[in-house]
């Protein structure tokens, strides 16, 4: 069971408007491979039927499923460390002063996959100020793959997926339990607390009301075209008060970070440009 020419362009099209996800010729088997479940499941032994319904009206709730097939959700805890280093050291010290008296701090995983990112946010923010427990901080986690939103929401990691936790935040922070595979660690209430887990397409709108302090966006937008990165460049803009950060994933840039109103601030981390007065 292929997949001909014209359904992996119906399909990619349709992934393209959907999601942003590119999905380029030259890795139509490993397409091909990630929604043969899909057309199990639908009942089909045909990309061109399965392409026809996921295009169809009908197929809505299927074309969910696809784009949760066709996402990487590669992941690990502290995954990046410099991001969290800088967060521990620079941002918060800066800021406890304020958070002390009251501030609200708001951190947003966008592209948060099983949760390794918001959690491990979470940690660092509990090893450098416990007392931020009980402070006005959130973490908001969000991701377009309802799976991987309801498997951070659990917050229940199979131990091949806790690579990253050193051990002393691993003993501090999850309990262990036998499960299925093996042993399992379940994220504490402390770090649960912290963590709110929501689906969101970053490529629609978002219903933030509030502003966000630090936005971590990494390792999402490598799967975009320039045209897509572009346009949410001026969104997180738009969404980080003044003196708040954006950190993006190794290998991803802002091309002309002074069009989209950032400055460079190391590696692959970026301000906002604050209008002189
Ligand atoms: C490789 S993971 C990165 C996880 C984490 N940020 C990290 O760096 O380890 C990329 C995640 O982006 C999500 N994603 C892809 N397209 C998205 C979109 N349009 N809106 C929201 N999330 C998206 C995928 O579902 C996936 O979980």
């Amino acid at each position: 069971m292929a997949i001909d020419p014209k359904s992996f362009e119906a399909i990619a099209d349709l992934a393209y408007r959907e999601s942003g996800l590119q999905l380029v010729v030259e890795k139509a088997s490993m397409i091909q491979s990630r929604l043969r479940h899909r057309l199990k499941a639908v009942g089909t032994d045909s990309f061109a039927s399965y392409a026809e319904l996921v295009c169809s009206d009908e197929g809505l709730d299927e074309r969910r499923q696809m784009i949760s097939a066709l996402t990487t959700n590669v992941s690990h805890f502290f995954r990046e460390s410099h991001h969290f280093e800088l967060l521990g050291q620079k941002i918060l010290p800066g800021l406890i002063d304020k958070l002390r008296a009251g501030r609200r701090f708001r951190v947003w995983s966008a592209g948060c996959s099983n949760g390794q990112e918001a959690y491990s946010i979470a940690m660092t923010m509990l090893e450098t100020f416990p007392e931020m427990a009980k402070m006005d901080v959130k973490i908001l986690a969000t991701d377009i793959d309802p799976k991987v939103v309801s498997f951070g929401r659990s917050a229940v990691y199979p131990e091949r997926l806790t690579t990253g936790i050193p051990k002393n935040l691993k003993d501090k922070y999850f309990s262990v339990q036998k499960g299925k595979e093996g042993d399992e660690y379940t994220a504490s209430e402390a770090l649960k607390s912290l963590v709110v887990f929501k689906e969101l397409n970053l490529l629609s709108n978002w219903p933030m009301k509030q502003k966000m302090d630090v936005v971590f966006c990494r390792n999402v937008v490598i799967y975009f075209d320039a045209d897509t990165q572009d346009r949410l460049w001026p969104r997180f803009h738009s969404l980080l008060n003044s003196d708040g950060h954006l950190f993006l994933g190794h290998s991803e840039r802002i091309s002309e970070p002074s069009n989209a109103g950032f400055i460079n601030n190391g590696p692959t981390s970026y301000r906002p440009i604050v209008a002189k007065r």
